[in-house]
């Protein structure tokens, strides 16, 4: 498709000499009578010492209209261009008709992302916040895929520390009495707060679990195996989610594989000087830096910790991975921790590509109405519940809907869990949200929900035309009118919506610029019968229905919602 963009800026810089970077001022007008693009002159007057105004007058003397601008005019100090609207349409409906990967770019080859989302703790429930974890992530590894990058998830689990010491003895005494196959996390936790309770009653049971950890890091069979079985367990648990959800994951390598190779992070930190005792630990003071928190290294009975573990994963990720970006998707609990593991991390002297690249992405708190979901404050909710029963009031909405409709279990599975990850993409993923069932699911809300509808709206328009006639028959003039053109625009940016994405790492990016496609034809459809008698104008209709058909699809699926044929 022809830049725009491009194409202007170019045209701009013939006329003046000391412009740089012209295209990177020039701006998309927030309403249609300022023009398709704008460039603003307020930059070029500084150095041309010369009132904005009177260089977007000099410049539009200068500039010729052609075909594909046809129009320039001044406002205040901003020189306004009008695309060619036929031009504009028939480039985006023929870049559509003939590219299956529409939208797809090249502009990450060569580049390699890693993503530590989701990860969950083992033998502990997968809450709201890995699942937020995981739909971003998801959605982050999808966008970036499909401009190119090389990916690659990991699934860091928290599958070590101390508590796996109190768990070995728990179930050494109790085992028997609980049935951990059938309900692993549920039982699991249960044998936890039981052994807790006995470990703060009798010291000698607190210094067997001490021993058990001990002996586990040492790699004793007994409790080696039993690690295993706690992990696996857990495993199969959350895959049920990940099955339900998605979740691509190229790495299971938890805290504990990484475990061992904090020690030559300590090392490194230690020859550097950085290393500091107090009260028998090792810290690394940041006060210099701005952080009034110390970053602990290694606890006064010489274990690892939380952020020894994650700096030695990032020697272990440069040395794999060869990152360009390594991004870190936990809620903004984390901050702290990752301002602190990032600052360290510029002491081990890795090249600073890699320190470069570390980026934390962090998220808001989904709030039930009665407060913050958590695990300490007991007010959890099971996650796989709060999936089906998603799934279940969908299937509802549909039964009165569309009664008839064949498959609904598979429709309302859809629609259900499209819900639920639209919802955690919606908004700037630093907001708190606060979660209602009747707001997600809303068909005509600003949900998933809606585009699915609007989505299957577009199938059963396509669906009644029995052969597409060929590109290069449509009639492009007859979609310059305001409804085609807010839809064909709006298809013109998809890409340039992708990159935005990436460059900020937020999907809502993309979440709202579906919103926007399917308002767009919304009004479209309400204003315009699409299978009139007249075919060129019938045809430049399917055609616009099919763009948005394509870009609703690819667009959603990226984010990880699937799209239903019929709802
Ligand atoms: N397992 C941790 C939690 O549930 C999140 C891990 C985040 N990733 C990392 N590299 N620290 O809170």
């Amino acid at each position: 498709m022809i830049d725009f963009k491009k194409y202007i800026a170019e045209k701009i810089s013939e006329n003046i000499e000391s412009a740089q970077n012209i295209n990177k001022y020039i701006e998309v007008p927030p309403n249609d009578d300022m023009g398709d693009y704008a460039f603003p002159c307020f930059q070029l007057a500084k150095v041309l010492k010369k009132a904005p105004q009177i260089i977007a007058n000099e410049l539009k003397e200068n500039l010729k209209t052609d075909n594909i601008i046809t129009k320039i005019d001044v406002q205040g100090g901003y020189l306004n261009f009008y695309i060619n609207k036929e031009i504009l349409a028939e480039e985006v409906i023929k870049e559509i008709y003939n590219n299956e990967k529409y939208g797809f770019s090249k502009k990450g080859e060569g580049k390699n992302i890693i993503i530590d989302y989701s990860h969950p703790n083992i033998a502990k429930p997968f809450h709201i916040g890995h699942l937020r974890s995981t739909v971003i992530g998801q959605a982050l590894y999808n966008i970036y895929e499909y401009q190119g990058y090389n990916v690659k998830g990991l699934n860091y689990l928290g599958d070590y520390g101390t508590q796996f010491g109190k768990m070995i003895e728990g179930y050494k005494r109790w085992g028997s009495e609980y049935d951990i196959e059938e309900k692993p996390i549920e039982k699991l936790t249960e044998i936890y707060v039981r052994i807790n309770n006995l470990c703060k009653e009798d010291e000698k049971v607190l210094d067997e679990c001490r021993n058990n950890f001990k002996k586990l890091e040492d790699g004793d069979e007994y409790c080696v195996e039993l690690w295993k079985k706690f992990r696996d367990l857990s495993l199969k648990e959350f895959q049920k989610i990940y099955d339900i959800l998605g979740g691509r994951f190229d790495s299971w390598e938890g805290e504990a594989f990484i475990a061992p190779k904090a020690r030559e992070v300590i090392e490194i930190l230690e020859k550097n000087g950085a290393l500091v005792k107090s009260e028998g630990a090792k810290i690394v003071d940041l006060e210099s830096k701005g952080i009034n928190t110390p970053c602990i290294i290694e606890k006064s009975n010489g274990s690892t910790t939380y952020a020894s573990r994650d700096l030695a994963a990032i020697l272990y990720r440069a040395r794999t991975y060869d990152f360009d970006k390594a991004l870190y998707i936990t809620s903004y609990e984390q901050n702290l921790h990752f301002k602190q593991v990032f600052e360290v991390a510029k002491l081990l002297g890795l090249d600073e590509k890699y320190t470069n690249g570390l980026e934390h992405v962090s998220f808001g708190m989904i709030l039930l109405p009665t407060g913050k979901m958590s695990t300490r404050e007991g007010n959890t909710i099971k996650l796989e519940e709060l999936l089906e029963e998603s799934i279940q009031r969908a299937e509802t909405i549909i039964e009165t809907k569309n009664p008839d409709l064949e498959n609904k279990k598979e429709v309302a599975k859809k629609v259900g869990i499209g819900a639920i990850i639209f919802n955690d993409l919606s908004n700037n993923r630093v907001k708190d949200e606060i979660f209602n069932w009747e707001s997600i699911l809303n068909f005509q809300g600003e949900t998933g929900p809606y585009i699915q509808y609007t989505y299957v709206r577009t199938n059963s328009i396509l669906e009644k035309i029995e052969q597409l006639p060929d590109v290069s028959k449509i009639d492009f003039s007859l979609m310059t009118d305001k409804y085609s053109q807010d839809i064909i625009k709006l298809i013109y940016n998809f890409e340039n919506i992708l990159e935005q994405v990436t460059d900020k790492n937020e999907p809502s990016i993309l979440s709202r610029y579906l919103i926007d496609l399917s308002k767009a034809y919304s009004t479209f459809y309400n204003e315009n019968k699409i299978i009139v008698d007249d075919e060129n104008i019938k045809n430049s209709r399917v055609y616009l229905t099919l763009a948005v058909n394509k870009v609703l699809k690819i667009g959603a699926n990226l984010l990880g919602i699937q799209m239903p044929d019929k709802m």
